[in-house]
């Protein structure tokens, strides 16, 4: 009696869910819940997509192209880079790349954020082969055609940095992108905004996080560059703006200045694949900067043309304020 009554109680509730485990498996209804999950969650994903997408307006800037379509540029000094190297079509279209062989002279590929660094990296890997690297380590760009991602080594033809001149690494020389301190500042804003909920929406350009974002972003913009223009020896200046409208004389003479040369057909194929400048309708107009913002920022477009003329006596700041 006790015995039978220990082993009902005892099997019965193993026995019990040993079956109803069974059950519920062999009903696929524990699959089924989880199904029902992943659905949800999908659906959700889906609506905020759709909600996003519906929210994008496209945002242009006076030649028709969409602000930072060729640069989806990187983030600060904590990096983790928001450019998922998309738009860049397939990362090799000119040439293989891979890590030198013989070690090259360590070179800065320095920028402030938002000036297109990913851009010129794509540009430097087709134009040299080797690959670029950069004193951040974000893994994903290893996938996404930058194998070199992470090296601040002799095997890579240039650094990304956005950090100072004497800040942690050292350099054997340097390549400075400068971009106009205003177009620059939208794209890095829109990768800012890359998951947020105003991505792609005038909005990010309204509230006070873009007002504190002018501020902080224009003294780095001014600090970053007046820092490389003078510190740095030996240097090279690449203008946004050059590289944009002359590509392929721009890309010869940044190769002679990185130790290579670049045969035309192959300036031919780098120029018919810089196809991240997908050119979109003219829908609306973008400047999204008060008087005194702007003022501000056109004194810091003057001051770094003043540092480059006193460094390069020539200077021609035109395209530098082309915005
Ligand atoms: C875009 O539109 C603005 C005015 O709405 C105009 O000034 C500008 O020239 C247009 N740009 C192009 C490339 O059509
Ligand atoms: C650079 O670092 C990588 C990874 O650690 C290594 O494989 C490579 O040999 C290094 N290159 C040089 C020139 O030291």
């Amino acid at each position: 009696m006790r015995i039978g009554t220990g082993s009902t109680k005892s099997n019965g509730p193993s026995t019990w869910s040993r079956h109803s485990l069974k059950y519920y498996m062999s009903n696929n209804i524990v699959v089924g819940i989880l199904k029902k999950i992943c659905l949800s969650i999908l659906i959700i994903l889906g609506l905020y997509w759709v909600i996003i997408t519906i929210r994008t307006e496209v945002l242009v800037d006076d030649r028709g192209y969409t602000l930072d379509s060729v640069s989806r540029d990187t983030g600060s000094d904590v990096d983790s880079d928001g450019d998922k190297g998309k738009g860049y079509g397939i990362m090799s279209p000119c040439r293989p790349v891979g890590l030198s062989d013989d070690p090259l002279p360590i070179t800065a590929l320095s920028s402030s954020p938002g000036s297109g660094n990913t851009w010129t990296r794509f540009l430097i890997q087709q134009l040299t082969g080797i690959a670029t690297g950069s004193v951040y380590k974000a893994s994903w760009m290893k996938q996404a055609g930058y194998p070199g991602e992470g090296l601040t080594n002799g095997s890579v033809v240039v650094v990304k940095t956005h950090m100072l001149p004497y800040k942690k690494f050292q350099f054997d020389k340097a390549v400075l992108i400068l971009r106009n301190v205003k177009s620059a500042m939208i794209a890095e804003q829109k990768r800012r905004h890359y998951w947020s909920f105003n991505r792609g929406s005038r909005e990010m350009f309204k509230d006070e996080d873009w007002e504190r974002f002018t501020m902080i972003y224009g003294d780095d913009w001014l600090n970053h560059n007046t820092e490389w223009i003078q510190i740095s020896e030996p240097l090279y200046i690449v203008l946004y703006d050059n590289l944009m409208n002359d590509l392929k004389s721009e890309l010869r003479k940044l190769a002679q200045y990185l130790g290579f040369t670049a045969d035309e057909s192959l300036l031919d194929c780098i120029h018919n694949h810089k196809n991240s400048l997908k050119k979109k309708k003219n829908m609306t107009e973008l400047y999204p900067f008060n008087k005194e913002t702007e003022l501000r920022l056109d004194g810091y477009l003057e001051e770094i043309c003043q540092a480059l003329q006193t460094r390069y006596n020539d200077f021609d700041c035109t395209p530098l304020y082309a915005f």
